[in-house]
């Protein structure tokens, strides 16, 4: 089972959003214990609309500091969150309305998202705001 460990490569250097990814880490590994087990399918789903939720507040954030601070990217930044919402609320659909509940490959897809997105848009991103002086 692919997982995902907290480690010092991720970090911003942005005190919010370090400690937003920080908490999606968190959700996704214990999301990662449910899968494969079928009494843990209310417990999943709990567990992915914190996930969710927190996502929201989290590219909430980050866009409202683009926004603020006139960062160039914002487009494409915003497209990539936007993307991700829209794979997670169709898992959210399965498993809500469908009965099925997340696989390895959904999990597989959420993890691999989010180190690529991180490593990426969010670095580029963390650079700019600490170029602005933002902590
Ligand atoms: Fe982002
Ligand atoms: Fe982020």
């Amino acid at each position: 089972m692919r997982t995902i460990e907290w480690d010092d490569k991720f970090i911003l250097k942005i005190e919010k959003l370090d400690h937003q990814h920080k908490e999606m880490f968190d959700l996704l590994c214990r999301l990662g214990e449910t899968i494969g087990k079928k009494e843990g399918k209310d417990r999943q789903s709990a567990i992915y609309d914190d996930l969710i939720d927190l996502t929201q507040t989290h590219f909430e954030s980050e866009e409202e500091m683009m926004e603020r601070l006139g960062y160039s990217d914002y487009q494409l930044h915003t497209d990539e969150h936007n993307f991700l919402l829209e794979v997670a609320s169709n898992f959210k659909e399965k498993l809500e309305l469908k009965g099925q509940p997340m696989r390895e490959g959904d999990m597989a897809f959420l993890l691999d998202w989010l180190e690529i997105h991180i490593l990426g848009a969010d670095k580029k991103l963390g650079e700019f705001l600490t170029g602005r002086g933002v902590k």
